[in-house]
């Protein structure tokens, strides 16, 4: 049923750290659909894309093999895979990187240390790559999860796997030290979809969404009123996009003043505004900016 029904569909995690911020990607790129995370496929019912949730570690292959035509997940995972897909664009969510920890006591503090040690890893064909070009000669231990209880276990001396807010790493009496890679969400293509002339149209119209919703991130919409002779004055102050939208006000001598403004200095332009003379300052959150 999934592979035949002609709809195009896009691949996302179905529970973990980059579930909510892929559904609230789609959502702010219009796409209407119901997310549960007990089901594998939701129609969306304005768009000629269905989301599919699935295990994060099968979505390169998905996406390679074309069972979906897209796929949101994180540059860890599609390195480890190796799959042959079109990346379309890095997504500024899902931050994470894969860091060699060891534990807490352990004596270990360069790379050559990890001589002849034990390395417990989810991602064995990364970690091979990193040891060759750090020539350090260490056993690589294939695991397939809980990687973190490793070394109390003594299945391995050290552990080689995501850390994200270093939580788990702390818990399991472990101690980060250095980093194998970095990674955050892409937004993957099938290389066939992106020749097949109808749904290289419906990721074109998807592409354009997801750039307006990113360039909208952290900014915000700034309006506010003003005496025409402060104009100038306050131009000055505010980093618009262009040139700022002035706007006359039915009582003379005033003005209405619209622009956009980072999120981290909005705070400082409001309160240089007010001292320059604006006044009933309003800021709105933008949803997309399309150029
Ligand atoms: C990683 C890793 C840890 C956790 C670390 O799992 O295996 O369990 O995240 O996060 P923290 O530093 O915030 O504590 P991941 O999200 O990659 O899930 P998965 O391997 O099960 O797909
Ligand atoms: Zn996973």
């Amino acid at each position: 049923m999934l592979a035949t029904n002609g709809r195009m569909k896009i691949a996302i995690q179905r529970n973990g750290r980059l579930t909510e911020d892929s559904v609230a990607l789609l959502r702010a790129c219009g796409l209407s659909f119901e997310f549960q995370k007990q089901s594998l496929y939701s129609p969306c019912s304005n768009f000629d894309l269905d989301v599919l949730a699935i295990r994060d570690d099968d979505i390169p292959e998905y996406v390679q093999d074309g069972v979906a035509d897209l796929g949101i997940i994180g540059e860890n995972v599609l390195q480890e895979r190796n799959a042959r897909v079109h990346i379309l664009a890095a997504l500024g969510f899902g931050g994470c990187k894969l860091m060699i920890s060891v534990p807490q006591r352990s004596a270990i503090r360069k790379v050559s240390d990890l001589h002849g040690r034990r390395i417990g890893t989810t991602y064995p064909t990364i970690l091979k790559a990193f040891l060759r070009d750090n020539k350090v000669k260490a056993e690589i231990i294939e695991l397939s999860g809980s990687v973190e209880l490793a070394p109390s276990l003594n299945v391995a001396d050290v552990i080689c796997d995501i850390v994200s807010t270093g939580t788990t790493a702390k818990m399991n009496g472990l101690r980060t030290f250095c980093t194998v890679l970095e990674s955050q969400a892409v937004l993957v293509a099938n290389p066939a979809a992106m020749r097949d002339k109808k749904k290289r149209a419906i990721i074109d119209r998807l592409m354009i969404r997801v750039q307006g919703s990113q360039e909208a991130s952290g900014k915000r919409y700034l309006m506010m009123n003003a005496p025409a002779d402060s104009v100038a004055r306050l131009k000055r102050v505010i980093p618009s996009l262009k040139s700022p939208t002035v706007v006359p006000l039915a009582e003379t001598g005033m003005v209405a003043i619209h622009s956009v403004v980072a999120e981290d200095v909005f705070w400082d332009v409001m309160e240089k505004l007010k001292k320059a003379g604006a006044s009933d300052i309003i800021v709105v959150p933008i949803e997309t900016i399309i150029r």
